[in-house]
């Protein structure tokens, strides 16, 4: 664990090594796939207007804009995004900077991230930074709410290992809708270690951001929840309609999240190719897995490299959830690559401290019950549910009555996952590793380890614990705990 996270504590000749070595991550390889890109006529994302699609007549994929988290001012407020990207005006959602998602803020660990968060909506928001290990005046507890005009610096240093991770609002009972409106987008952290697999860079490495949506007849993103949550009835990506991303025949990596509320994905490639899973939530897994279906549920992410390798221009693939039925996004072949990246071996990747289940001193038990409550108790914001004292292995154990999936989500550090038994009875491939959030099914039990190390912070440190179902965490599925 130590080598995973890096303690504030390291010494400065090794922050400067790592900021020195991190600038140089950021200056080169850093950039991705983005609208600047795109606005080319590359493979990022296709020109506005869908010239260069081929035959294709969906929209194409709307790539968030990448910017740097350092001395960035972000706004959370009203604005409009054309979910077609044909250069209409757009309908009626809620936007960071005007953006939706929000930009891709991407970042090398070792260095500091410093966003100013102005709240430019006519109710109270926060931003938490889903997945970083962050002290808990900037984690965007609901306690810490920014009010409408009001602005609030969130600086923090990067001490994790490169990951996906991602930024949304918490506040208090708002967040769902106020995510569900479009206030969220991907947070990118390099390393070294990521740098040396040599992964598909530039326009090949294109983040996805997959969920719901329900629009109202102006066409305006709308927000209406029942008490068993809400349920979307279009699937959108990065924002975009019926998307297509027209793609070259080589590897690309693929950063997803599950932006939705409530529903789980369960996907699949048309032409029965595979995922290759390199990583998860916490970053890099220890070797690079193949499976034919994966399942993604709200908040979890997911690397994977897929090869268009063997595709022919003018060939399509969709990306398809069988779970709804829907194809959520279309990869157009339209042009050869000259040359592409290759997965990179299994040895090449980096390995992974086990937990071990003998070194847990203590077990807690979460059961998730209803559609409010974890241990018979509703969230209450200036309660503290229970403490965990640093650097202590703890197993938790989280059940369920049913009224899953619940996504169950801790702010504070990542865990392994160690078991799961009854329902699906089993841990898949892309539950290996670092994990924020797992999704815990009706009938399942789910183990996990779970250790807050001595980060430096401000002790004690106040975090949730959560289901990442937006509704059941806004109705009270929730508590908070202090790390001691
Ligand atoms: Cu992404 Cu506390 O949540
Ligand atoms: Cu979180
Ligand atoms: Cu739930």
């Amino acid at each position: 664990m130590s080598e995973e996270i890096r303690k504030k504590t390291i010494g400065r000749r090794e922050v400067l090594k790592t900021a020195m070595a991190s600038a140089a991550v950021v200056a080169g390889a850093g950039s991705i796939a983005s609208s600047a890109y795109a606005a080319k006529g590359g493979n990022g994302g296709g020109k506005p207007g869908g010239g260069g699609g081929g035959t294709s007549t969906r929209n194409p994929l709307y790539i968030p804009e990448i910017h740097s988290p350092v001395d960035y001012s972000i706004t959370a407020e009203p604005g409009l995004f054309d979910h077609t990207q044909s250069g209409g005006p757009g309908t009626e959602v809620l936007t960071y900077n005007g953006l939706m998602p929000g930009p891709t803020f991407v970042l090398s660990r070792g260095l500091e991230s410093r966003v100013r968060l102005t709240n430019g909506l006519d109710e109270e928001t926060t931003i938490h930074w889903h997945g970083m290990v962050v002290d808990t005046p900037v984690d965007g507890h609901p306690s810490d709410a920014v009010h409408p005009g009001q602005a609030k610096d969130y600086n923090f240093p990067v001490i994790q290992r490169a990951a996906m991770n991602w930024y949304h609002p918490h506040p208090h009972t708002l967040t769902g809708k106020q995510v569900n409106l479009g206030l969220a987008g991907g947070y990118l952290i390099r390393d070294l270690e990521e740098e040396a697999l040599g992964l598909p860079t530039g326009s090949h490495e294109v983040p996805l951001i997959l969920r719901d949506a329900l629009f109202d007849r102006g066409g305006n993103l709308n927000f209406k929840t029942s008490k068993s949550g809400f349920k979307g009835t279009t699937p959108l990506v990065n924002g975009t309609l019926e998307p297509r991303l027209d793609v070259d025949t080589a590897l690309y990596r693929f950063r997803m999240l599950n932006g939705a509320n409530a529903r789980v994905f369960k996907l699949v490639l048309s032409n029965g190719a595979p995922f290759t899973v390199i990583g998860n939530d916490g970053g890099l897994l220890e070797a690079p897995v193949d499976v034919a279906e994966i399942t993604i549920s709200g908040g979890e992410r997911l690397d994977l490299l897929v090869d268009f390798g063997g595709l022919k221009i003018g060939d399509t693939v969709m990306l398809q959830d069988l779970t709804s039925g829907w194809d959520m996004l279309e990869f157009n072949v339209t042009a050869l690559a000259s040359s592409s990246t290759t997965v990179p071996a299994a040895s090449a990747f980096p390995t992974i401290d086990k937990y071990l289940v003998e070194d847990a001193v203590m077990v807690r038990e979460f059961s998730f019950d209803g559609m409010n409550r974890i241990n018979g108790l509703e969230y209450d914001m200036q309660r503290i549910d229970f403490r965990v004292p640093r650097n202590q292995l703890e197993l938790w154990r989280f059940t369920t009555g049913g009224n899953a999936p619940h996504p169950v989500h801790v702010h504070g550090t990542p865990y392994q996952v160690v078991s799961r038994s009854g329902g699906r009875n089993q841990l898949f491939p892309w539950e290996a590793g670092w994990k924020d959030t797992v999704l815990l099914d009706d009938g399942e039990t789910i183990e996990i380890l779970i250790k807050f190390e001595d980060f430096g912070f401000n002790y004690p440190a106040e975090y949730l614990i959560h289901c990442h179902k937006l509704s059941h965490e806004d109705a009270g599925m929730m508590l908070n705990f202090e790390v001691t």
